[in-house]
């Protein structure tokens, strides 16, 4: 077939709204999104992220009001991440398992206000939890151990999945915590709850605003180089999301989102899983920096990026901008 001007013009199909909407390959609805939220302690409490303008830490009241208003706008799930106070920050971050800790403390809240109306997806690795900012256990030489981490990694994972998280997210990018974490949850009973596996995580210039947000950015010394992929890499990043399904995720992250859309466009035409991905806080401030200074408008700039995420194959997204997208979409 040998398509040929001006018997083909493609621009026919693009003239009129009605036209392009109908031939629109693609689609977006408030049903794509899922909208990260970071706790805080106390009560009433709002804290503004400096580095994310226009996104808050919240204690559980807040976020439990978070909660309802992503309900409201056709948000199907949420993730949450803390600042867990100082003084309950330690070298083993052994306050990611204290069954009362605040990420458990947020879970039931929602759980106890919306119950199935919305899912709750609950990061997993220690880097909110140590005094060191890094997502593991270190040995004497700084090293983030593996197998040591994995197993305080279960801990956290089961505490979470008993005070009602619905999706475990395994942040930590340890080898075999998929599997450790599937066997424990089923030995534990949790048979419906769903593993969303960080299987290509980068060690990316991105997360600084998400570190600020969970108070980790000024703990940390040094880099995640020896656990988070290195950017230069594709097939390992198959490699990855292989062990993780064989592992027992249910679905499988890219991270972060728009720099990595080869990334996204090849798990999912290798394994086709659901693949999500998660747009980081570097992304989201960059929309909001090129609104502040004029060179773009956030509403486009937000809906371009999020409609290339499904273009690639994206089930659905991590963002910050949640709720502008959802109020956009109509939600
Ligand atoms: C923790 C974690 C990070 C993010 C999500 N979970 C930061 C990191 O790995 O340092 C980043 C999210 C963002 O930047 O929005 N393991």
């Amino acid at each position: 077939m040998t398509a040929s001007y001006p018997n083909t013009r493609l621009r026919r199909t693009r003239a009129s709204d009605w036209s392009r909407r109908l031939h629109r390959e693609t689609t977006l609805s408030p049903a794509d999104l899922i909208w990260p939220l970071f706790v805080t302690s106390g009560d009433g409490v709002e804290e503004p992220v400096t580095s994310l303008p226009g996104v808050s830490r919240w204690s559980v009241d807040g976020i439990v009001a978070r909660a309802q208003e992503a309900i409201d706008l056709g948000i199907p799930m949420i993730a949450l991440f803390p600042n867990t106070p100082p003084n309950k920050r330690s070298d083993d971050g052994a306050e990611a398992h204290n069954p009362d800790n605040l990420m458990c403390q947020a879970i039931k809240a929602i759980k106890d206000a919306c119950g199935e109306e919305i899912g709750v997806l609950t990061d997993v690795a220690l880097d909110p939890y140590t005094s060191h900012g890094q997502d593991g256990l270190l040995d004497d030489k700084g090293y983030v151990t593996n197998d040591d981490t994995v197993a305080v990694l279960v801990d956290q994972a089961i505490n979470q999945a008993e005070a009602g998280a619905d999706v475990i997210a395994p942040s930590d990018m340890m080898d075999g915590r998929i599997r450790a974490i599937r066997m424990a949850l089923e030995m534990g009973g949790h048979h419906n709850v769903q593993i969303m596996s960080y299987a290509a995580k980068y060690a990316s210039a991105f997360y600084g605003p998400f570190r600020d947000a969970v108070g980790s950015g000024g703990l940390l010394k040094g880099n995640k180089k020896s656990y988070q992929m290195d950017p230069a890499n594709g097939d390992e990043a198959l490699r990855e999301v292989e062990f993780d399904i064989a592992e027992g995720a249910d679905s499988v992250m890219v991270k972060p989102g728009l720099a990595y859309l080869d990334i996204i466009y090849r798990v999912k035409q290798r394994f086709n899983v659901p693949v999500f991905a998660y747009q980081v806080s570097g992304e989201y401030a960059m929309i909001e920096a090129a609104q502040t200074v004029g060179a773009g408008d956030r509403n486009a700039l937000l809906m371009e990026k999020l409609i290339a995420f499904k273009r690639a194959g994206c089930s659905g997204m991590l963002t910050y901008h949640a709720p502008v997208a959802a109020k956009i979409l109509g939600g």
